[in-house]
């Protein structure tokens, strides 16, 4: 199969990339530095010529308030051009439980993200995943200081990016869903636990602070960003790939 990985030089993107020629696809990773730019459309046509699939990997260069036109107006210019050139599966990476956290601007934007998908042309899938473990580190250091890391008691079952990049894989090579596959980590932690094992595998001595205003994630209420019944569960667990790194 022929596949347009758009954001393939990113985290998912470059390790979706590997997975499917591995697989003897051929996965061609596009980003603005290989001249596409999703933002303007400037070299879609040639991206999309010939291909099967296409995947939308990017990501919005900010969480605040231009996250939703970023996603509105790059996923317009994906379908329109999706359409033209006959391609057959179009699929988005998103966040599990984003619908349920209206509140969070960011969530907001990758739901948009998601319904222009739905009501587009293309056959689609749509895969959600939990956080990656990946972006532990940037959570701590948004209400970190020398000594303290303060973190909310907010639920959360991160998983390995490699895992995330495996499931994208599986369903760029099959049939459209028409829907949504959910992927999560192995485990629920509180995201205060999931700080104090991120230090203590560093020899962090800072302490974890319990702080239920701080950060991002506190605005989540209850199990909002836990897997949902019928998610796919990756195998990595978080003290494993810690000890890996
Ligand atoms: N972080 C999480 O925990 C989490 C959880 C679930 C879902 N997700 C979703 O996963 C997706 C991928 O995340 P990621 O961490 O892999 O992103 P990333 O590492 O930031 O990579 C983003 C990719 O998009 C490319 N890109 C950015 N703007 C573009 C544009 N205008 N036109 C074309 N390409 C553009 C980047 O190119 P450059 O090489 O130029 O940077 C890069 O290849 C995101 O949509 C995010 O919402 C994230």
């Amino acid at each position: 199969m022929k596949i347009a990985v758009i954001g393939g030089t990113g985290l998912i993107g470059s390790q979706v990339v590997k997975i499917l020629n591995a697989g003897g696809h051929d996965a061609v990773p596009h980003s603005p530095a290989s001249g596409l730019d999703l933002l303007s459309g400037r070299g879609l046509p040639e991206a999309l010529s010939g291909a099967d699939v296409v995947l939308n990997l990017t990501n919005s260069p900010t969480f605040d308030d231009a996250s939703p036109a970023f996603f509105q107006t790059t996923m317009d210019n994906l379908l329109a051009a999706a359409k033209e050139a006959g391609v057959g599966h179009a699929i988005v990476l998103s966040i599990v439980g984003a619908e349920l956290l209206p509140d969070l601007v960011y969530y907001r934007a990758k739901v948009l993200q998601e319904d222009i998908l739905k009501a587009g042309p293309v056959p689609y899938s749509i895969v959600r995943a939990t956080q990656f473990f990946e972006f532990v580190d940037s959570v701590l250091s948004w209400t970190a200081d020398e000594n303290t890391v303060r973190l909310p008691q907010t639920p959360i079952q991160p998983m390995a990016s490699a895992d995330v990049a495996q499931a994208v894989a599986d369903v760029a090579v099959g049939a459209p869903l028409l829907g949504t596959r959910n992927v999560a980590g192995p485990e629920v932690f509180t995201l205060d636990e999931l700080g104090r094992i991120t230090l203590a595998a560093k020899g962090d001595k800072r302490t974890v602070v319990v702080d239920d205003t701080a950060g991002l994630f506190a605005a989540v209420h209850g199990d909002a960003i836990i897997a949902k019944e019928g998610a796919v569960i990756a195998k990595t667990s978080y003290r494993d790939w810690l000890a890996a790194r």
